[in-house]
């Protein structure tokens, strides 16, 4: 992570006599028992600052009370929910990143975060308080790595709480060890996707191929099984595709395979998660224009997603076997670059026309899922990339492009993209639209012409899915980078898919 860590802890009930404290109140104003107890004990003042401040316990209201007489406390923030009978898990969760963007480290280091009423109406013991902990994880992520001292110190008033300043959390709750047990997992996809994030965040001078298979390699250290593939390895592959997009980089192309065998080898078959790792695109040869190239540096979002996702089975040790695969290159124009209207061999045997060399991310993912599907005969691939403009134009910010082959496998990602608001929207897929991308000279080629872009990308990845393999591709074009803010996430890169394949993992092959 690239700040401090709040520490996390929890604890059984108790009413709090200092420091910064949490309280809920749901809709009407009622408060937890715990505050109705502060509230007597302070002889009414919270309820008469709420009376004064038209406070209802409304969802994303705060009241909130500096140093509240007779109470002993530094500050004490009331916060609305509404009804938390039908709270979800997910509810829970943006209620943990409501709550951190809401507090400081200004009246001290620590914070108490009261959710006892939670606890005791929620059918999950334990989740409510585990799900308000996560989130405050998820909502401190702050990518500071660049910010220099003396940058902060020029800038006279930069004041800014930064997320570490807030050492800890103690959630108070009726039963702590359930909470705690809860956490755990929980907290091993936090850092998964704050992982992603940072991989994400990371400029491409930097996070170059070379580097990012280094921080993958490093994943070794959780328990995955991690290779990685050089140029001389992916040119024995014949991996002709995804080699021609880094030929005009300096930097070389690799692939890196983590393997998670959490399930055993009564487990069976492993799925596989593949994803786009364009550390910077830009385009090419069919050289993009450069307002917002810059962004460009984020086009590896759906590799770093696969590697936060492996991180966070490995370390709440899921009973699944899974593969990750990445395609880690770079797109740059040069003497050496790939032209438009270069033929290449793709590691299947097909023959694709280059027409476009800012239609990239096909070219990688081609070859990178043939080579999962020949080596590990998985029970189902998912792939992640951020792949088109155009699933911007159809879908915005708001859900992925979910394409597959499979209808349980699309309804089961549809399914956990409700249950964590990682959300995913189907289309089409069909042979009129893979007419759009039939070559002249070549088996295929890679772009469709001015209609249905995001469809005929698709279109072109399932040329690569043998007919038995269950297979979906989310484009998170919108979603894995400059997505818009949310309870649980400020950062640029957004670490999006991390939560949701997680989800659907847990619930279709850990069951
Ligand atoms: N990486 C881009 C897609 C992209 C665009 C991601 C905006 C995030 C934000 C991809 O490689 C690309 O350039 N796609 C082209 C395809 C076209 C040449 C058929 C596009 O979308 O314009
Ligand atoms: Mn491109
Ligand atoms: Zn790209």
């Amino acid at each position: 992570m690239s700040s401090k860590p709040t520490a996390i802890s929890f604890s059984a009930l108790s009413v709090p006599t200092q420091g910064v404290v949490v309280i809920l109140a749901e809709e009407g104003g009622a408060l937890s028992p715990t505050g109705k107890a502060m509230d007597k004990a302070g002889g009414g003042v919270i309820s008469q600052a709420a009376k004064v401040n038209d406070f209802k316990g409304k969802k994303k209201t705060v009241l909130d009370m500096l140093v509240p007489s007779g109470l002993g406390l530094a500050r004490l923030l009331v916060v609305g929910t509404d009804k938390l009978s039908g709270y979800s898990e997910n509810d829970w969760l943006e209620l943990g990143g409501f709550i951190r963007a809401k507090l400081s480290a200004k009246q001290g280091p620590q914070a108490t975060i009261v959710v006892e009423a939670a606890s005791a109406r929620t059918k999950l013991p334990g989740a409510a308080a585990a799900n308000v902990a996560a989130g405050a994880l998820l909502a401190a992520y702050k990518f500071l790595k660049y910010k220099t001292k003396s940058a902060k110190s020029t800038n006279g008033k930069n004041n800014d709480d930064q997320p570490g300043d807030l050492a800890r959390i103690v959630v108070q709750c009726a039963g702590p060890a359930a909470a705690r047990k809860q956490f755990a997992p929980l907290k091993a996809v936090c850092n998964g996707v704050n992982f992603a994030r940072d991989l994400v965040n990371e400029p491409a001078n930097i996070l170059h191929p070379g580097e990012f298979a280094k921080r993958v390699k490093a994943l070794s250290k959780t328990g995955l099984k991690v290779t990685v593939l050089d140029e001389k390895e992916l040119k024995k592959q014949k991996m002709g595709a995804l080699l021609c997009v880094g030929q005009g980089s300096a930097k070389p192309t690799y692939v890196a395979v983590m393997e998670w065998s959490g399930a055993g080898a009564k487990g069976g078959k492993p799925v596989a998660i593949v994803g786009k790792g364009v550390c910077f695109d830009t385009g090419g040869i069919s050289i993009k224009p450069a307002g917002g190239m810059e962004d460009m540096k984020g086009d590896m979002a759906g590799a770093a997603c696969v590697a936060g996702l492996m991180l966070a089975l490995a370390e709440r040790k899921a009973k699944v076997n899974a593969i990750g695969a990445i395609g880690l290159v770079e797109n740059m124009p040069s003497g050496t670059a790939t032209r438009p209207g270069d033929i290449v061999t793709s590691m299947s045997g097909q023959t694709i026309e280059v027409i476009n060399t800012d239609a990239e991310g096909r070219l990688v993912l081609a070859d990178v899922l043939w080579y999962v599907q020949e080596n590990f005969k998985p029970k189902w691939v998912v792939n992640l990339a951020t792949l088109t403009g155009a699933i911007l134009v159809a879908l915005g910010k708001e859900h992925a492009g979910l394409f597959s082959n499979n209808d349980d496998l699309s309804a089961n990602l549809a399914k956990a993209g409700e249950a964590t608001n990682e959300k995913v929207w189907r289309l089409p897929l069909g042979p009129k639209y893979d007419e759009m991308i039939k070559s002249k000279t070549a088996d295929i080629k890679n772009i469709g012409g001015r209609h249905a872009g995001s469809i005929t990308a698709a279109q072109f990845l399932q040329r690569f899915i043998k007919k038995d393999t269950p297979w979906a591709h989310l484009d998170i074009a919108g979603t894995g980078m400059a997505a818009p803010r949310s309870d649980i996430n400020t950062s640029w890169g957004s670490g999006f898919g991390v939560r949701l394949l997680n989800r659907l993992i847990a619930d279709t092959e850990e069951k």
